[in-house]
């Protein structure tokens, strides 16, 4: 157990790092908006495996959310976030506020085109131009040598990708493979906002995924499965379906067939909350 500092000024933040470089360490950075769990701390393990010294970034950035959407209700808890990371040797959290992100006048924003085309853009178009944003911002203040996202956000990680590769940032991106509770519903922060019996037909979205990957192998068309997972998610209690795709792996373009790498990938509702997952197929 080591208790990880806490700074919240990109000055301070790279002032620290800046002292690591110079015992010639590897600095890695996992991006959060905290109300951590044990999807959040695999990264923070799989990172450990790249660098010496590990930085997890705790901010709800409000240019990712919608007016309508969950911003001042999205749980905040830096004290037991800090307790958590402490479990796991992170050696800091940078914990900025909202006037250090966005400073008086902010009028930058970074658009990515590519994979954030399509899926999440058609019912949160907001979403990527807020994330791409952040985690520029985020990338250009640490510099680290390795930053990591979960494939939990898929798409998330593919823009993540691409606008690092195309703005030469030096930073390798890690995809962390999808941490699930015992039923295979993938950890969310938002999970906590379900009702028991939500709760409990939140976890036949993975079990519908799985099924339709198994269908799609056993050579149903693309166009059958989604139809039909769709079905069987509004059966399952889910009160609508935004979508279920099966896309190119790599890019998330349409696809006619399963000759290359795919990925199905869901969107549903249940009472007030958003579920999203994915597998590769
Ligand atoms: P947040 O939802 O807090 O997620 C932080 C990171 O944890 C993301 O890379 C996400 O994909 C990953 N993650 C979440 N649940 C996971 C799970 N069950 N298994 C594996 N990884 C999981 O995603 C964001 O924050 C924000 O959009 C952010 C990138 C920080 C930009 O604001």
């Amino acid at each position: 157990m080591k208790t990880p500092g806490i700074v919240s000024t990109i000055s301070e933040l790279r002032g620290q790092i800046a002292q690591w470089r110079e015992g010639h360490e590897l600095v890695g950075l996992v991006p959060t908006m905290g109300a951590l769990h044990e999807g959040h701390l695999s990264l923070v393990r799989e990172t450990q495996k790249h660098c010496q010294k590990l930085v997890v970034s705790i901010f709800v950035n409000p240019a990712q959310f919608a007016p309508h959407e969950d911003f001042d209700r999205y749980p905040r808890s830096l004290e037991s976030d800090a307790d958590k990371l402490s479990t796991v040797g992170a050696d800091l959290i940078f914990a900025p506020s909202v006037a250090e992100m966005y400073p008086a006048g902010f009028a930058t924003s970074i658009e990515v085109g590519g994979p954030s085309r399509g899926l999440e853009t058609d019912f949160r178009p907001h979403f990527f131009g807020g994330v791409a944003t952040v985690v520029a911002k985020l990338l250009i203040a640490a510099l680290p040598d390795y930053a990591i996202f979960g494939e939990k956000d898929y798409q998330q990680l593919l823009v993540i990708r691409r606008l690092t590769h195309d703005l030469g940032l030096p930073i390798e991106i890690g995809g962390g493979a999808i941490v699930r509770e015992a039923d295979g519903l993938a950890m969310s922060s938002r999970n906590a906002y379900l009702k028991p019996d939500e709760r409990r037909i939140a976890g036949t979205l993975n079990v519908i995924l799985k099924d339709t990957t198994a269908k799609l192998r056993s050579g149903a068309t693309i166009a059958t499965a989604e139809s039909g997972a769709t079905a069987a998610l509004i059966a399952a209690g889910f009160k609508s379906v935004d979508y279920v795709a099966v896309r190119d792996a790599s890019t998330l373009e349409r696809i006619e067939r399963l000759d290359s790498p795919a990925r199905i990938l869901a969107a549903v509702k249940i009472g007030g909350t958003r579920l999203i997952d994915n597998m590769a197929v």
